[in-house]
Order: structure tokens, then C-alpha cells, then sequence
């Protein structure tokens, strides 16, 4: 397979051409299922590729089909952002209850600035879940620090709270896009230089630029063309400066 490359196609069909254990790293934020395709209002852009109002049950397989799926193709973790609200809540728990074995690890990505509520007596969501996903039994590899495989001494030297400060001029309008924090910190813990990250959602680009930045190799799938246009025009200035692979 080309690598540094987004595929602008269903990142079934992606992962259909890798052998098991292909990527090392997943870093990703698949569709929350939450109407967005409807919740388009024109100024902020959204999807239009696919359904993003599927009901419960379809979601919830749909979902089921993409992580056993990555989990094949994996070698370590998958990091899965997702936040509950209300087009999937329940799902996300019988996710976690369905991969309760190959559930490593729960971040909180606590918001700067998070939305207020909107519905009278319920509060706000001023978080999104990180998930971190992997085979039954994965291959262990040590880091120099922030390893969860490597917590035998009893010190955990990162926090599951992560409280971000940046955020993207360059994605401004796409209200699904990454903070650019989000792939760097798992880019920078839980990978090594070299090492092969794919997103199987990659949307405007975000997790190929911070993964190119620094300096592993990487991998996507995208549905939508005009995502694909744009991530390449993005990422294009950081490739030109480093002919790294
Ligand atoms: C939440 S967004 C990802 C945003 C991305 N993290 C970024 O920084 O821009 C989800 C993306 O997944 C894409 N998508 C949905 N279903 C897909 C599929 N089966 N295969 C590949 N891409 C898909 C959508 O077109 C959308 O761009």
C-alpha cells in the first residue's frame, strides 16, 4: 500500500488491502451520529457523504464493524474520540461493554470552552471520551515515559485528564475538526518515530499533518472528495519541507 496517502474511499475498503498488525497506532474520531448532516446551518461545515442519523442499532453495528476491523489491522492502540450526546448516548456504553476486554484506557478531554446547555435542568457537555482500544493481547512495547503498558512500578506519569489550550485557525469552519493537540499528545506518547498511524476518519487532515510533523509515517481514508482536496492542500507545505520517508 502507498503510504503518506489519504484513500478517498470507506475505510472498509481501506483496511480490506492490509494484512493483520499493518498500522501500529490509530488516532481517530469517527461521526458521533448526531444529524449533522441536518445540523448544517452554513456556517460552520459538517458531512455529506453519508448518514449521520442512523438509528441506534444501525450505529451501533456500524461501529462494531470499524473497530474489529482496526483492531485486526493494529498492532498497539486505538485511539477513539468520542463525545455522548444525545443522537448516541447508550451507545457508547454498550460499545464499552461490548469491548470491555480490549478497553485499555479512558481519557477526558475536558473543553476550554465548553458549549452551555441547551435543554433547561440538564447541564452542559464540557467533555469528550478518548478511548484507547487493543487486541486482547497486545504486543507490549516500552516508552520513555507515558506508557499504561508499563505502569508496573505503580507511577502513572500522565493524567487521564487532559485540559488542552490550543486550538486550529486552520480548520476554523469545520466544527468536527481535531485540535491539533489531540493527535500530537497521542502521536508524541504512545508512538515512536517511524511507526505507521492511520485514521481511518481523516476529515481535513489533522492526524496526517501532527503525525508528519513528527515523523512518523502515516495513513487515511476519507469518503468525502472535497475533505480529501482540502487535508491534501494542508498537509502538501509540511511534506514539500520534509522528505523524510
Ligand atoms: C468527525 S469527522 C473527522 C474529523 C477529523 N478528525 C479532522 O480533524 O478533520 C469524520 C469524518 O469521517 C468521514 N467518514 C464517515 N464515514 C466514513 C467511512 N466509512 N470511511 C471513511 N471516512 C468516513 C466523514 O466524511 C468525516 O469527514
Amino acid at each position: 500500500m502507498e503510504l503518506n496517502k489519504i484513500y478517498n474511499e470507506s475505510n472498509l475498503d481501506t483496511m480490506a488491502k492490509m494484512p493483520d498488525c499493518f498500522v501500529d497506532v490509530v488516532i481517530t474520531s469517527p461521526p458521533y451520529n448526531i444529524g449533522a448532516n441536518r445540523l448544517n446551518s452554513g456556517k460552520s461545515k459538517t458531512y455529506d457523504e453519508y448518514n449521520d442519523e442512523l438509528t441506534k442499532e444501525e450505529y451501533f453495528e456500524q461501529t462494531k464493524i470499524w473497530i474489529d476491523e482496526l483492531l485486526r489491522v493494529t498492532k498497539y492502540h486505538i485511539f477513539w474520540n468520542v463525545q455522548e450526546i444525545s443522537g448516541n448516548k447508550g451507545i457508547v456504553q454498550f460499545l464499552l461493554n461490548t469491548y470491555s476486554e480490549q478497553l485499555k484506557e479512558t481519557f477526558i478531554w475536558a473543553k476550554k470552552n465548553p458549549q452551555a446547555s441547551i435543554v433547561e435542568h440538564m447541564a452542559g457537555s464540557a467533555y469528550e471520551y478518548i478511548f484507547c482500544f487493543s487486541k486482547d493481547q497486545p504486543e507490549k512495547r516500552s516508552f520513555t515515559h507515558c506508557d499504561f503498558n508499563n505502569r508496573v512500578s505503580g507511577q502513572q506519569v500522565y493524567n487521564c485528564i487532559i485540559k488542552p489550550s490550543n486550538s486550529n485557525a486552520e480548520t476554523k469552519g469545520h466544527s468536527f475538526a481535531f485540535d491539533e493537540w489531540m493527535p500530537s499528545y497521542f502521536i508524541k506518547h504512545f508512538s515512536k518515530e517511524g511507526d505507521l498511524i492511520y485514521d481511518p476518519f481523516m476529515g481535513t487532515g489533522t492526524t496526517a499533518k501532527m503525525a508528519h510533523i513528527y515523523k512518523r509515517r502515516w495513513i487515511g481514508s476519507e469518503l468525502s472528495k472535497e475533505y480529501v482536496d482540502l487535508a491534501n492542500k494542508r498537509i502538501e507545505p509540511y511534506l514539500n519541507q520534509m522528505s523524510l520517508f
